[in-house]
């Protein structure tokens, strides 16, 4: 990843001065009723945009919102996006309503010097994600330069951040420096012990991660709904929590490579158990492997939560991906909160990758303690498996 690092075309080699340049940005951030809930991935945006602005670009931004599947879905439009960047910029943002076409490209051409311009969603279009050669031509066409800054959106091979680079000079953005540079502590010769802590609502999505972990890391700790699959298919009673049956020889599978490979896979030995999830619903503490019908596990217990801190005391380098619980939900916070706490306070390289728990830890007042906070979920999770990723080795050079 070092050697990676000193390969990529970073965006102050690039003859910016004067060029309308296209940017990529993730600004996939989450919406309540039209409101955005954590605008981290704006704010990890704006030193490329200063440093552009600051040499007379003309940056002229493409981001996705969501998953319309190639529809325009008016929840999905970039107004909220646009408003809050400008505030943050503390410059004028114009949002266009489409991402290619006369319009906007006459837009573009009347665009004035300082002003951002930002284009609607790409993924209105369907040809975004299927990488359609044309569409990614006429991306292109709307600028001189292209710069991918959308680290979280770098395991995608889509038209707007890979195709696009056929046609245009392609840099990478401060952020996607910043964050491979961060990465390389976990990928190139971490400290160890080594300690990666996953959690989330489904174990399908964390399997091939953990798979490609276990030669890597030391020890594993798993909570979230992942841990109550994993219960379920060694045999255990998880009452009525979320178990997907489909993964279960896959998971007896892991668990004896983990086995060959002498990593420990700690599981929650007591959990907080409800029978629904709601504020004002009574909870019982019992442990992880003997829930009765009718009950659900949504958090880790304390039992569990001490086990937990014990490890995580002991680590040099931490990557943690997905919540312990339902954390949103305040009977259910507490072992995220608990564990947070933990890894905030800890010695190691901590690395917290996936917006759930990124936005869980700033919640809770715990981000400062980390020692990096990545803004992508799936894209920092495939390069700590060692994944190679096209639309970030496009941006390299030899
Ligand atoms: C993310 O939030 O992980 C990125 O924005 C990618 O979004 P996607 O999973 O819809 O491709």
């Amino acid at each position: 990843m070092v050697k990676l690092l000193k390969e990529l075309r970073g965006v102050q080699d690039a003859p910016v001065t004067g060029k309308t340049v296209l940017v990529r940005v993730d600004y996939n951030v989450p919406l309540k009723r039209g409101d955005i809930t954590d605008d981290a991935r704006i704010r990890a945006s704006l030193p490329t945009l200063i440093h552009l602005l600051d040499r007379k670009a003309k940056p002229v931004l493409l981001t996705h919102l969501g998953r319309p599947e190639g529809k325009t879905v008016p929840e999905l439009r970039l107004e909220p996006v646009a408003e809050r960047l400008q505030v943050l910029l503390d410059r004028p943002v114009r949002k266009l309503d489409d991402c290619i076409g006369e319009g906007v490209s006459e837009a573009i051409a009347d665009g004035s010097p300082g002003e951002v311009i930002l284009l609607e969603n790409v993924r209105f279009h369907r040809e975004e994600t299927a990488n359609e050669a044309p569409f990614a031509r006429a991306l292109a066409s709307l600028g001189d330069l292209y710069v991918n800054d959308a680290f979280a959106t770098l395991h995608r091979a889509h038209a707007s951040t890979l195709g696009i680079c056929d046609h245009l000079p392609s840099y990478a953005g401060m952020l996607i420096q910043r964050e491979v540079a961060a990465l390389s502590h976990l990928t190139d010769e971490p400290a160890r012990p080594y300690l990666a802590i996953i959690g989330g609502k489904k174990a399908r999505s964390k399997l091939g991660a953990l798979r490609d972990f276990l030669p890597r890391v030391n020890a594993v700790l798993i909570g979230g709904g992942v841990a109550f699959t994993f219960l379920a298919a060694m045999g255990h009673s998880v009452g009525e929590s979320m178990v997907d049956r489909s993964v279960f020889d896959e998971i007896t599978k892991l668990l004896q490579a983990a086995d060959e490979h002498g990593v420990p896979i700690h599981l929650p030995r007591d959990v907080v158990s409800a029978q629904e999830m709601s504020a004002d619903t009574q909870t019982e503490i019992r442990p992880a492997a003997d829930l009765p019908d009718g009950w659900m596990g949504l958090d880790i217990g304390p039992e569990t939560v001490r086990l937990f801190s014990e490890q995580i005391e002991n680590a040099k380098t931490i990557a943690w991906i997905g919540p312990m619980g339902a954390f949103e939900t305040e009977p259910f916070s507490h072992g995220t909160n608990a564990i947070a706490s933990a890894v905030a306070g800890s010695n190691a390289f901590t690395v917290v990758g996936g917006g759930e728990t990124g936005e869980a830890l700033t919640k809770m007042d715990h981000a400062d303690g980390i020692s990096y906070i990545s803004t992508g979920g799936g894209a920092c999770l495939a390069i700590l498996r060692g994944k190679s990723l096209p639309a970030l080795e496009v941006l390299r050079d030899g």
